[in-house]
Parts: structure tokens; sequence; C-alpha cells
């Protein structure tokens, strides 16, 4: 792993009078957020972003069948519900394809919610479900986490009422990035009043240091109804301008959310999604990237004396006692996207010196980092 040179402060020492320097000219080279694909565009470590890529395969086979575009090619996305399902080890009806796996939060919230009824999540979570079903008169109990950012499942279990309707689980959760012990996870799920939809997202879960097969709650959908676990292909497999995610639930809960079904993926991104579950070790490669981005971050910022939640995602959330927004305004300046303190369910000023950084490359972490470590040194 890339080791600093140099101690952490004198490394700092004149970066930050360029980076100054340089921000006038960043600021006048992009005005929004542009993509990747765009000249000069900045260093966008704030949307979770997989940053190596994805698996060759992908593109060669997209190549290949750009030429059937004027057709549906359904036959696609059915061999990725056939791939997905032996993955998950469960049969075809119990998957449901998208473009993304933001859509099937959303098409939850829309079936679940009504005025007077709730649903339970974590405070400090990934609110797409949240928002939807806020949107539909739905109300929102949020639970406290615990000391560590973690999950505190009695308080999850404690702020179940007669009015609920799902419980939303982020795991590993975004933005804190911590994860749930597995063993406690899956005895709160199977503790859940069967009428109540358990919802586990796990979008993230591929880049936990823990072993996947043991943390997923997916193989728990044989045994308990009420239970939706959703993946996606946008982290860990590089896909996320494919626009594709799997729900993996009972087929009643399948039939009950596919009211809101908008309609399936792209053939290509079908193809794409194919071809990523079939390369695993890229996929494995892409991990260890991860893992390895993700240690360095954490040593740098023990060194610079910046606390951060254990993280098990594509991001580390971290607490630099510098204002978020200065914080992301002097980045966005210096050409690096990251994002603020995303609160939820707390007031905004308890976090309003953390902020979240997703995991790029080693060097652009390490613009990052430098960046870091000037505004440590003037704080
Ligand atoms: C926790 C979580 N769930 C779901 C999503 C939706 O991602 P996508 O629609 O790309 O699958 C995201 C996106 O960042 C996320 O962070």
């Amino acid at each position: 792993m890339k080791k600093m040179s140099a101690p952490v402060s004198r490394r700092f020492e004149g970066f930050f009078t360029i980076a100054f320097i340089a921000s006038g000219l960043c600021a006048c080279a992009f005005a929004a957020d542009p993509a990747p694909t765009y000249e000069n565009s900045p260093i966008r470590l704030s949307s979770n972003e997989n940053a190596f890529g994805y698996t060759p395969k992908a593109k060669e086979a997209m190549i290949e069948a750009l030429d059937a575009g004027s057709y549906y090619n359904r036959n696609n996305v059915s061999e990725l519900v056939a791939l997905c399902a032996k993955k998950e080890g469960v049969s075809k009806d119990y998957i449901l394809t998208t473009a993304g796996s933001g859509p099937l939060l959303m098409m939850t919230a829309l079936a679940y919610a009504e005025p007077g009824v709730n649903v339970v999540t974590t405070e400090m979570g990934y609110t797409q479900l949240i928002r939807k079903f806020e949107q539909r008169g739905g109300d929102v109990k949020y639970a406290s986490l615990s000391e560590d950012m973690g999950y505190d499942f009695k308080a999850l279990g404690d702020a179940i009422d007669e009015n609920t309707k799902i419980v939303y689980i982020c795991n590993p959760n975004n933005p804190t990035g911590v994860l749930a012990d597995s063993n406690a996870l899956k005895q709160f799920v199977l503790s859940v009043p069967p009428h109540i939809l358990v919802f586990v997202d796990e979008a993230y879960l591929e880049l936990t240091e823990s072993s996947f097969a043991m943390a997923t709650c997916a193989p728990l959908t044989k045994i308990r109804k009420n239970l939706m676990v959703t993946r996606t292909f946008s982290k860990g497999y590089g896909l996320a301008g494919m626009r594709i995610g799997y729900g993996v639930a009972h087929p009643d809960v399948i039939e009950l959310i596919s009211d809101f079904y908008m309609g399936p993926p792209s053939y290509l991104a079908a193809i794409a999604a194919c071809e990523a579950l079939k390369d695993e070790a890229h996929l494995s490669k892409n991990v260890e990237n991860y893992q390895t981005v993700r240690k360095h971050v954490c040593d740098t910022f023990d060194e610079l004396g910046i606390e951060y939640a254990k993280p098990d995602g594509a991001f580390v959330y971290f607490h630099s006692g510098i204002d978020q927004q200065l914080l992301r305004d002097t980045m966005k300046e210096n050409g690096i996207l990251i994002s603020g303190s995303r609160v939820s369910g707390v007031p905004a000023q308890k976090y309003e010196k953390w902020a979240r950084v997703s995991i790029g490359t080693m060097s652009q972490m390490d613009e990052f980092l430098s960046l870091m470590g000037g505004m440590m040194a003037k704080k």
C-alpha cells in the first residue's frame, strides 16, 4: 500500500497556497457537476461511483450487441434473472430487475405508503425509500444509532407500532458506512412481525471486510415472506451509468410492488450485468482496490486526527471539525467533489462538522487527503 513519504504536516506545507491559486482556474472550468465524460471534470468523490471501472468483458459484450438496439431483446433480461436467481440460491420468481436498485426502493414506498401508516428506519440512513414514503403521506419513525454509529436493533424494534408497514435497513449504512453484526441483524429480521415488510438495502455489501455470504440477508427470503433484499450493479460492479439492479423477495412481495413497475432495464445494461456476474475475478479485484484505498484513507485520517465511523462501504463518513459546507466548497474550488453530512432523523447541527467522501483511486484520494491535511493544519 502506498504510504506517505514525509510527516503529514510537512507534506502539506505550501500545497494549500498552490491549491488556492489553482482553485480559481478550476472554478471556471466547471460550473455544475459534470460527468467524468467531460474534459476537465472534477474528481468525483461525492456519489459513491466506482473509479476502478467495470469488467472489460461487459464492454466487449455491449459493443457486440449494439446493432440489436432496434429490438426489445427481452432474452437478455431473462438471462440476467436466471443468473441472479442462481447467485442468490432462489427461484427466478424471487427476482425483479430494475434500472438500478433505486426504483425498487421507490416502488416499495409507493406500494406500502398511505396516510396513517409509517416506515421505521435508523437515523442517518439512506433516504430514497423514506422520502417517497413521506411524499405519499406516510410517516417516518427514526430509531437512534448506537454509540459507534452502528445499528441499535432494540431501538429499531421499539419504534415499530401497530401502524408500521416497512422497516428499512441499509447495510452497510449510507452515509455512516457501518456494517451490522450479521447475527444480530438476522435475528432482528426474523423477529419483526410477519405483516411488516423488512427491506434490507445491500447496495454496498460486496465491499465489506466481512464475508458477503455470512452478511447477506437474501437467503432469509426463502423462510421469511415479508423480506425484500436489494442489490445494485452500480457500486462494487462499477456499472452505475448503465442503471441496473435487482430485488430478491417472495413472489407475493414482488407481485405487490409490481403495480408500480415502470418496465425492465435496457438490454445493454442486462448484458453488462450478466458479464459482471460471470467475471468474479474482476469483482474481487475491485473489492481489493476498495479495501486497500479505504484503509489508506483511514490510516491518513488517523495521522491527521480525523475521527470516522468504521467504514465498510464505498465511502468514509468523517468528523473533521470543519463546517461541512465550507469543507465541500473548498474541495469543490480545488476540483474535488465530496458529499456533506447527509443528516436524516436528527437536527442538522448534530453532524454539521461531518462529511462523506467516496473511495476513488489511490491518487484521487491522495489529492483529497493533501487538501484535507492543509485544511486541518489551518484550523
Ligand atoms: C444505499 C443505497 N441504496 C440504493 C442506491 C441506489 O443506487 P442505484 O439506483 O444506482 O442502484 C444507492 C445509491 O447511491 C445507495 O447509496
